[in-house]
This record gives C-alpha cells, structure tokens and sequence, in this order.
C-alpha cells in the first residue's frame, strides 16, 4: 500500500494515519512561505517547527524503536524537534524555535514523507497483528499530531496579531449577534465516577477512573458570552481588586490588562482580532482569549464560581459529543444555539475549571521517555474541560483533561460557570 492509496483500507489505522498527516498539511494551506518561520512569543513555535516535531515524534518513539532498517533524513533534526522530552536528548531552546531557517519548510516537507513513507510501510508489516507493541504508540501519535494541529492554529494566529497588518487565515462566515438566555442544569449530591472507561483513545492522565463525591451544583447551560465579558469590563472588573485572586491581580497590573487578548478599544467601540482578521466584537458569541485569573474574577463578579473538572464531567456525562469543532472550518467560537439542555459542551473554547491539574488517584505514567508525555506538567497548571473550535472533531471527548497555567491567554479558552443552588 502506497500513502496516496488510501480509500484501499477504510477505516484502518493506515487510512487514519495518512488523514490525520494531510489534514496538518491542509491547515497550512492558507499560508505563506513566510508565515511558517516565525515565533512570536516562548509560547508560540512556529508552523514549521509543528510539521516537523510531529514527525520527529513518530521518528522517534514509534520508527526508532520498531523499525530497525529506519533511517533519519539528518540526525540533528532530534536536537531541533524534540519539544521537552528529557530522556530523549539533549534539545533547542524553545524560545528561540523563531530563529532556525534552516532545514526549510520543503525540506521539513520532505521530511515528514520520508516518516510517512516509513509508517505505512510499518503498518503494512504489522498486519492483523493487534498486540503489536508498536499499535499503542502509533495511535498516542496521532492524538499528538491532532493536538499539536490546534496549537499550529492558534500559534498563526498569535503571529498573525503581531504583524500590523493583522492578516486574516480564513475568511469570516456570517453570524448571529442575538445572544440566547443562560439557564442553570442542576445536578444532586453524590457519588459518580469519573475518568476514562476504557473504551476508545485516552491519555493516560485521564485515568484510572475513580469515584468522586459532589455536593448538590448548578453548572450554566452555556458559555459565557462577550456581551457578559463587556458589561464586567464597564463595570471596571479590571480595576476592582475585590475581584481577584491576588498573583491574578498583580498580572492585571503588571500587563496592563483591560480585556481579553485580542480585544481592542476604538473610537467605534471594542474589535477582537480572529482568524479572520480584525472585527467588532460580537456580544452573542462566546468571550475567548481569557487567562484563569480572568475567567475566576469574571465568576467572582457574577456571583457564581467556576466549575471543578469532576463536576463538568458528571454533567456532561451522556451529552453527545458535539459543537464547532475545526471540522466547521469557523476557527472561531459561534454564539451558542438556542435550545434547553447543556449547549457548547465541546468546540468553541476550552473551559477552565476550578480544579488544579493533579494525577488521578493511582496514576502511573508510561516508563520512559514518553512517560514525560503528561504527567511531569502536574504542576501549576490547571485542568480546562471540551475543546475548542481548533480542536479535531475526532479528538475530542467525555474525559479529555487539557491544561495550562494561570496566565496563558493565547489557546482557544473561555468560561462556563457554575455555583451553588
Ligand atoms: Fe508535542
């Protein structure tokens, strides 16, 4: 089987690994030769650092070990793109992924074909062979390459801010401006049991699954939504100390923050930068770009909290996994349908949570390298629930724990709250 052959096997690991390659190389279509060479701030690495990293991933934990007649195109590229992984080797710094212009965006092209190549010749000598070491590997791959998808997307959006001439990635569909009512879905005291069952693809910081207890909760049937940012905003939240934690305080003061990222004030009233370019602020559609310390002043300030992880999942628990996922081709949060049950569970914005991003009781990471996957970041961070309008349809689900620190602002994230009743 050749990687251009590839309705042969439906449904295959093989058909799902050459989809998932092209649809990375698909994100990059809009974009220029120049756009993938450049880092905007640590947190962002360039769109040819992600097409190679992606590969080098491969490379390295699934082709290196398994694949003895495997030959890297250049041993350097493990010290340029390996991203954190200690035990893997000695690497770049990641702060300056915007320096290196070499190898060039074709030759990190050729690179991931020649990975490519080598995969599904892997895949094809794996066969029917479901124990095969290497399967578990593969498929943790392609849930990699998928994250690192929607950090490609947000990163070009990030450098697509810093560039005057805010240029726009897609072009920006026409939407409803009318927000709809929020209501309360309430929950009982109990016991439930959360984390992963088993069933499908999870990493491993989604188990074991364990039992939680919950006090009685309320969690809000939708995101918040700008115009319920805008209205915090003139009711001078980020000038009330009240309303903050205080390391969240001192960060307002520090930045000189007065509203999301991406937002502006102008003499026509506030605009937010997309991926579409720059337009007025829509007040139906969901607030985006807010830190932690945002999204928890913001709660302080509604008289309501942000919901625990558990307490998301138990509500969310059942609820189709559905929304504007990047399959819509929006790349940006959509005002939430009207509608009575829990709506925007998943895609538009990932939802920051209450709850510190710790291991589950009885967690063990992988022994290794790979190991460092997730369960070294168990610090300072802490959990966001769904997933977001960058996110792969395909990607996301019920026990996904995705996680960043106080501050960070740049990935797809907003606010659903929750209180007591
Ligand atoms: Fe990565």
């Amino acid at each position: 089987m050749t990687i251009t052959d590839v309705r042969a096997a439906p449904d295959s690991l093989q058909r799902r690994f050459i989809e998932v390659r092209r649809q990375t190389e698909a994100l990059c279509r809009p974009l220029e030769t120049e756009d993938y060479v450049v880092s905007t701030m640590a947190d962002v690495s360039t769109t040819k650092w992600h097409l190679a990293h992606t590969s080098w991933f491969f490379e390295t934990f699934v082709l290196a070990p398994f694949d003895s007649r495997y030959v890297t195109p250049n041993p350097k590229y493990a010290f340029l793109f390996n991203s954190y992984y200690v035990q893997a080797g000695e690497r770049h710094c990641r702060a300056q992924r915007g320096l290196v212009t070499r190898p060039t965006v074709a030759e990190v092209f050729d690179y991931r074909a020649h990975v490519d190549e080598a995969l599904v010749a892997l895949i094809d000598g794996i066969g029917g062979d479901e124990s095969h070491p290497a399967l578990p590997v593969i498929e943790l791959g392609l849930h990699h390459e998928q994250q690192h998808q929607e950090l490609l997307l947000t990163d070009i959006k990030h450098v697509f801010w810093m560039n005057p001439l805010r240029p726009a990635y897609a072009p920006r569909p026409a939407v409803s401006s009318e927000p709809t009512p929020q209501g309360w879905r309430s929950v009982d005291a109990g016991i439930h049991r959360i984390g992963y069952d088993g069933h499908g693809f999870a990493f491993d910081n989604e188990s074991p699954a364990h039992r939680v207890f919950v006090d009685e909760f309320q969690l809000a049937d939708r995101l918040v939504t700008n115009g319920e940012y805008l209205a915090f905003i003139e009711d001078r939240g980020y000038h009330r100390p009240e309303l903050w934690l205080s390391n969240g305080w001192a960060k307002v003061r520090a930045e000189s923050w007065e509203a999301p990222l991406y937002w502006e004030r102008t003499a026509d009233g506030w605009t937010e930068f997309s991926l579409a370019g720059v337009h007025p602020v829509n007040p139906a559609e969901p607030v985006c770009h807010v830190s932690h310390y945002e999204a928890d002043a913001f709660a302080r300030w509604a008289a309501a909290r942000l919901p625990t992880e558990a307490e998301w999942e138990i509500a969310a628990a059942g609820e189709p996994v559905d929304g504007n996922f990047v399959d819509a081709r929006l790349f940006h949060p959509a005002p939430a349908p009207a509608g009575d049950g829990l709506r925007q569970l998943y895609g538009d914005v990932w939802q920051w949570t209450a709850s510190a991003y710790l291991a589950y009781p009885g967690f063990s990471p992988a022994p290794g390298a790979i190991g460092e996957y997730n369960g070294k970041w168990m610090s300072d961070q802490w959990t966001l629930r769904g997933a977001s309008c960058a996110t792969p349809r395909s990607h996301a689900r019920l026990t996904y724990r995705n996680f960043f620190p106080s501050d960070a602002r740049w990935q797809f994230m907003g606010i659903r709250l929750a209180r007591h009743p």
